[in-house]
């Protein structure tokens, strides 16, 4: 059966900033990333998500576009995009680029304009509001920034406020002008003839909002996102944009779905209603934390396992992103790998339990060798998200306190640390410095050491994007949990056409008798693949030891 290109292949996230810097400004580059197709290519991906490479202040590193037609100098020109292309095609591997559109950065001229005055034709761009009380001076309502704080910020001039659900230097642009959709649909329409092949679309479920502007209910943290999930005209708006553009080219759009409802997800990501193909869900990324920002001390499996059982029984029609890490989360082994002396079965076991699941996986860079979160000091936190908690959290005793302790496991930096080519100071990733921080063990843990040891998580992954690459049963098949209420073990099965998957993880530190005897009808399979050295034909009802996975195949 001929499928969506975008299902037979594994994606790799590109981090531009901290992949590979080719000019030695201690900046990731555009060349830097040509350099390393070779790499690439050799590991097996067939596409790469590259994160946002436009012209930006740089507020949110890139998250806060100022121009979505120019690349941003740090990166390069737009003749270095244009190579990049022409390279990937040459590969045959695909892109994907964000689309940063439910705000601009402040320095964007759309916003500049629209501050001007009430009457400038830009003002419509964004969302404005007169304040409440007596002189408009308190905000039109109780919305929250996700960065925490007011969503809205008071402009002097023309005596409003502007909406912004993340930074005050990221307005929020208003999707209810039919001149900022059309200006959507060039800009994409621009990028694919450029020659993408698609967009992950930051943020998206956010950008329609409820007018009216009722406060939202209260919660602790996050106020007001009943009024503008997926609100109102969103799937209308979506159309548009699918119909206008997206549909013209054989597009991959994945959305970034904050919040977004199991029921919405379903209509979105259902092929017959041309919308998206596919969304970046969250359960599985919030489990381990409490209130977002206190890690559990242990993980609790059984809480993992729902979050992937709600999304793999998605039907036929929908397809899955399938992540463990990106820019914007520690690095999976820290996060569930608690004995550190199993660091690389640790490692190898979280991405086959990911491989063989429903959907595209993607791998962030780093991640292919194990790449850790990093110690981080006080001294350490640069990123926006670090500073607002820290914001916040340092007005009482107990919120620094709370910070100190738990920001390190949960913080953006330790996914922008510089990717670990070699053991040389600067990891390879730059020849003179690097604009953040190069993690210490990369005397251990890098690309070059990797590369020539037979047993390294480099090589397992390898073998792993190989089968899963045009893999029908990965595919297809159906998905069934065999254990959902064991806690130590995740189990499932993928079927298709009379050939199985038996995929066996341990996710903890201590050996677990495995025993399917009562919901599996076969006692000997072939593993076919292990993080021990465990091969052939083998009894499945058997012990596993530390972070053990096993896949057995029958047919
Ligand atoms: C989600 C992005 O992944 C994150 O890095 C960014 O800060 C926010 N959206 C705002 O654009």
């Amino acid at each position: 059966m001929k499928t969506r290109w975008y299902k037979d292949v594994v994606f790799y996230q590109i981090y531009p900033r901290s992949f590979c810097d080719s000019k030695s400004d201690g900046i990731g580059d555009i060349k830097g990333i040509i350099s390393k197709l070779d790499y690439l290519k050799e590991l097996g991906i067939g596409g790469i998500w590259l994160s946002p490479i436009y012209k930006s202040p740089n507020f949110d590193m890139g998250y806060d576009i100022s121009d979505y037609y120019k690349v941003s100098k740090d990166y390069g020109t737009m003749e270095d995009f244009d190579l990049l292309i022409k390279e990937l095609k040459k590969k045959d591997i695909k892109i994907i680029i964000d689309l940063v559109v439910n705000h601009t950065s402040d320095e964007h001229n759309w916003f500049i304009e629209s501050k001007k005055s009430i009457d400038n034709p830009y003002r419509n761009y964004y969302i404005w509001k007169k304040g409440k009380g007596k002189d408009g001076l308190k905000p039109p309502n109780n919305w929250t920034s996700r960065f925490l704080g007011p969503a809205w910020t008071y402009d002097g001039n023309t005596k409003e406020w502007y909406l912004h659900l993340f930074t005050d230097k990221q307005p929020d642009l208003n999707w209810d002008n039919i001149k900022v959709r059309e200006e959507i649909k060039d800009i994409c329409n621009y990028w694919f003839e450029k020659g993408v092949n698609g967009f992950r679309c930051d943020v998206i479920t956010y950008i329609v909002k409820n007018q009216t502007f009722e406060n939202g209910k209260y919660k602790p943290l996050i106020v007001g996102d009943e009024h503008f999930v997926m609100y109102g005209k969103w799937h209308e708006y979506i159309k548009y944009l699918h119909k206008e553009s997206w549909s013209k080219y054989d597009s991959y759009i994945i959305a970034e779905g904050m919040g977004a409802k199991y029921k919405d997800v379903l209509d979105a990501t259902n092929e017959l209603n041309k919308e998206f193909d596919s969304f970046i869900t969250f359960d599985h990324m919030s489990i381990d934390f409490i209130k977002g920002l206190i890690p559990r001390k242990k993980l609790n499996l059984i809480k993992l396992k729902i979050s992937y059982n709600k999304w793999q029984q998605l039907p036929k029609e929908n397809w899955q992103t399938l992540y463990n890490e990106n820019h914007d989360q520690p690095r999976s082994v820290s996060r569930y790998i608690k004995n550190t002396e199993y660091h690389d079965e640790g490692a190898k076991m979280l991405f086959t339990t990911e491989v063989f699941l429903k959907g595209t996986p993607y791998i962030f860079q780093g991640q292919e060798i194990g790449m850790t979160n990093y110690p981080l000091k006080m001294e350490d936190y640069n990123d926006i998200f670090s500073q607002m908690v820290f914001k916040k959290s340092s007005k009482t005793l107990i919120g620094r306190t709370l910070f100190k302790k738990y920001m390190s496991s949960y913080a953006r930096e330790n996914a922008r640390t510089s990717m670990q080519w070699n053991d040389s100071a600067f990891a390879g990733f730059s020849s003179s410095k690097v604009w953040y921080r190069v993690n210490p063990n990369k005397d251990r843990i890098n690309v070059d050491k990797q590369q020539k040891n037979l047993s390294s998580i480099l090589l397992y992954y390898k073998s792993l994007i190989a089968l899963r690459t045009n893999n029908e049963v990965i595919k297809f098949g159906e998905y069934k949990d065999l254990l959902p209420t064991h806690k130590m073990l995740y189990v499932y099965t993928r079927s298709y056409k009379n050939k199985t998957y038996l995929v066996c993880s341990n996710f903890f530190d201590k050996e677990v008798k495995m025993d399917l005897s009562k919901v599996f009808d076969k006692k000997i399979g072939f593993v076919i693949l292990s993080n021990y050295e465990v091969a052939g034909e083998r009894n499945i009802n058997d012990i596993l030891k530390p972070y053990e996975t096993r896949v057995f195949y029958f047919k």
